[in-house]
């Protein structure tokens, strides 16, 4: 119970700050999405760790919206304490919604900060599209970046950040099915979503010990290069979540962390951002 209100201190101390940077900055920030075709690849924990190497540079200025649905873990894995979420603020009266939606976002010391998308599984209905929108134009303002894990969702809410998205991470694990899969939804970003090639970045995440294929045979089967490989970290991220705080803070050194600086490096240069 005081370890709860503790870190809720904590998230409204780093709020109080963090409004102050945005109110002074009046920026629009590019969106970047975190997509995987197949569940489990290290998504979440790829996108929390890398919009906390962004916030290095880019301090209180770095928001992730949770879109992984129906249980999203960003706001566990970065060891926060959720409080609302996208859906619970679309219940808020549309005078009110701005103001409680930025109030649901949770502030991280690291400089970042997340933003749940549901809390309960039974919210998914309400994420829709317009409401993704409407959320996505609330957010964008003061921030440098805003990140987007979209999990493995194609649905209308992630459809509507894929459109906006100024930058596409797709993360593959070195695994067969995941192969087939990745293939599929890189068409769909070519074809349908008309998302151009230089948009996206491909992370492969050696999330297990032994990898059947290795990065030639991946990119060979893509067609594509990877941007960024992530080498296998053994429990470290689970570790780190366990002991209250993110890998990229507790063990620099950890595969996952160097892999979010190079990724928070690779994505912010494509976005310009690295002047
Ligand atoms: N490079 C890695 N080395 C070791 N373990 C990893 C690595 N990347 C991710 N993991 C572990 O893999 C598990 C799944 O990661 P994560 O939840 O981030 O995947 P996800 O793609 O977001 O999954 P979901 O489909 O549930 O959204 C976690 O236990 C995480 O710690
Ligand atoms: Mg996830």
């Amino acid at each position: 119970m005081t370890l709860a209100l503790d870190k809720l201190w904590e998230q409204e101390l780093s709020k109080a700050q963090a409004i102050e940077t945005q109110t002074a900055a009046r920026t629009a920030a590019p969106i970047v999405a975190f997509y995987s075709a197949k569940g489990g690849s290290g998504t979440t924990t790829l996108a929390v760790n890398t919009a906390a190497a962004m916030a290095r540079k880019f301090a209180r200025q770095v928001v992730l919206i949770d879109f992984g649905l129906p249980f999203g873990h960003a706001a566990l894995f970065a060891d926060l304490v959720a409080t609302g979420s996208i859906a619970s603020a679309s219940k808020a009266a549309v005078a009110d919604f701005e103001k409680v939606l930025l109030g649901n976002v949770v502030h991280h010391r690291a400089g970042m900060a997340v933003l749940p998308g549901t809390l309960r599984p039974e919210e998914v209905d309400l994420m829709t599209a317009d409401l993704t929108g409407r959320v996505l134009d609330v957010v964008v303002t003061g921030q440098k970046v805003v990140l987007a894990d979209l999990g493995t969702s194609l649905a209308e809410a992630a459809l509507a950040v894929l459109e906006r998205a100024e930058c596409v991470v797709v993360v593959v694990p070195p695994e067969i099915a995941a192969m087939t899969d990745a293939r599929r939804a890189l068409a769909i970003f070519r074809d349908i979503l008309n998302v151009p090639d230089n948009r996206i970045e491909l992370v492969l995440n050696q999330r297990s010990p032994r990898q059947p294929l290795d990065r030639a045979a991946v990119e060979s089967i893509l067609g594509r290069k990877m941007s960024v490989v992530v080498g296998f970290d053994d429990t470290r991220p689970e570790e780190s979540t366990l002991a209250g705080g993110l890998v990229l803070q507790r063990d620099t050194s950890s595969m996952v962390a160097r892999g979010a600086i190079e990724l928070a490096r690779v994505v912010l240069s494509n976005l310009k951002l690295d002047g």
